[in-house]
């Protein structure tokens, strides 16, 4: 498990396959630094984990099963482009589509974030919209900066709403 979490803190985008190690960009930040803040963090997340259950349900499964009005759905599907990254046809352009039909008639509250895109725009039209802006995370630096991006958050509710929701137990 520690020889897990140490690839998967230092390998470009936690992808120990095909990732590679990741390589700072100029941001100055110490890796080494980066990782051992990381181990510091353990206990909280075995804290948090204690009584979550985790499932690896396709997304519609999950919602069918999990929607209720209490329930808060936060999506974060592949980008439009990297459908493919995940296992041929897990996620298709049509499941874009599918998903947002899903989490329009769903009873709980929904969130879903991706990069600005009229696709999303179009699919979410009506619901809350927020923006913000950052580096692209994912990008695969050699160091140089890393590429800004505008990233939403589409929402059927006020993200204060979700904020005084009660906490997990
Ligand atoms: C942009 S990534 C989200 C990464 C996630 N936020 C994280 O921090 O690990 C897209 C995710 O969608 C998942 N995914 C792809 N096809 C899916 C499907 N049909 N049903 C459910 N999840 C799927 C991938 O496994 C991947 O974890």
């Amino acid at each position: 498990m520690s020889w897990w979490y140490y690839l998967n803190r230092t390998t470009f985008a936690g992808d120990q396959l095909r990732g590679g190690f990741a390589v700072p960009s100029t941001t100055g930040r110490n890796p080494v630094k980066s990782f051992r803040n990381a181990t510091y963090r353990l206990d909280d997340i075995a804290k948090r984990l204690q009584n979550v259950c985790i499932e690896n349900l396709p997304y519609a499964e999950c919602i069918r099963r999990y929607d209720s009005e209490n329930t808060l759905f936060y999506c974060d599907p592949p980008y439009l482009g990297t459908e493919h990254y995940y296992g041929k046809d897990s996620f298709t352009q049509d499941d874009h589509r599918r998903l947002a039909e899903l989490l329009h008639v769903v009873e709980g509250k929904a969130l879903i974030s991706h990069w600005q895109n009229s696709l999303y725009d179009e699919l979410y039209k009506g619901w809350h919209r927020y923006e913000y802006s950052g580096f692209k995370g994912s990008y695969k630096s050699e160091g140089e900066e890393k590429p800004k991006t505008l990233e939403c958050l589409w929402s059927n509710t006020y993200l204060s709403e979700i904020s005084t929701l009660g906490k997990f137990t």
